[in-house]
């Protein structure tokens, strides 16, 4: 099994918890992707810099002047950090953005001169299984280029669900796995919701249990379940070990088509 992780912003800061998660990845160095936001850190650089960050279904509306931000941080700063990261705990490392090798093309979503927002146009897998196929780990910064050829900010968890589809022409058995600062997607109460099928998504959202950043991240789920990628889970990272208890529904969320709940209820029925 392949496996995209895409780790969000708080997650990457936390340098034990990061660290952890480099070591479990180690062993399946060749076969995990692992794309990374930073939404957080880039609010923290917009506000020292007077830009109000403004979001539109917990994505991020990227005025030029942010996106020149978006680059700094992202790009820069939490891309080469997680390398360090990961070259200290031994794991050899290729850090990459969408502008390599245009992995990412981006169509934008408003008016180019004041919105630099992008979702995924066309994925150029290439450089990523050339990084794979020598055994190193690629850290993807989710930015890319434009159709009109400049730079774009791509919601993170989108970036991820792209690739881990684009992978899964080549290979089909690829799993997605988001890793957090929650638990897993959360009832009113606080619960870990265990399984989300793809039809109940907008009724979670449209009910306000679900929202901002989340809202954005179940999207990309069912979007990726829906394009037949078996395997979609939400949660958070603390201890080694536990992307093997999420892989295997142990913990988190797993997002998951309608089809297949029914079939195991029919399953057990039968037996
Ligand atoms: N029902 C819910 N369950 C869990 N989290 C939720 C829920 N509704 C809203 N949220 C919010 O969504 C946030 C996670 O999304 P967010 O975009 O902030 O992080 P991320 O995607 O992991 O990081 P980044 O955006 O930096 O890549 C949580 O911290 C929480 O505040
Ligand atoms: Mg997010």
């Amino acid at each position: 099994m392949r496996i995209v992780v895409k780790v969000g912003g708080t997650v990457a800061e936390d340098i034990a918890v990061t660290t952890s998660l480099l070591q479990e990845l180690k062993a399946r160095a060749g076969s995990v992707v692992l794309v990374h936001g930073g939404g957080k850190a880039v609010t923290r650089i917009s506000e020292h810099f007077g830009i109000t960050p403004v979001f539109a279904d917990g994505v991020r509306v990227t005025s030029p002047e942010e996106m020149e931000l978006v680059d700094m941080v992202l790009a820069g700063r939490v891309n080469t950090e997680l390398v360090r990261l990961a070259h200290r705990a031994g794991v050899a490392a290729v850090g990459l953005t969408g502008a390599d090798s245009s992995m990412l093309s981006g169509q934008l979503v408003g008016d180019p001169a004041r919105n630099r927002t992008a979702t995924v146009a066309r994925v150029s897998p290439e450089v990523i299984e050339l990084v794979l196929a020598r055994g190193l780990l690629p850290v993807i910064a989710s930015v890319g280029i434009g159709t009109d050829g400049h730079a774009v900010n791509i919601n993170a968890d989108e970036v991820a669900r792209a690739i881990a589809v684009a992978m899964a022409k080549t290979d089909p058995d690829v799993a997605l796995c988001y890793l957090s600062d929650t638990p897993g997607v959360l009832h009113r109460d606080q619960s870990v919701i265990p399984t989300i099928t793809t039809d109940a998504v907008e009724r979670f959202i449209a009910d306000g249990v679900i929202q901002g950043g989340m809202a954005a991240k179940i999207r990309s789920s069912a979007a990726a379940i829906e394009a037949g990628l078996q395997r979609v889970v939400i949660g958070g990272y603390q201890h080694s070990g536990d992307l093997e208890h999420l892989l295997n529904g142990g913990q988190g969320t797993t997002v998951t088509a309608p089809e297949k709940v029914d079939n195991r209820s029919t399953g057990r029925r039968d037996e």
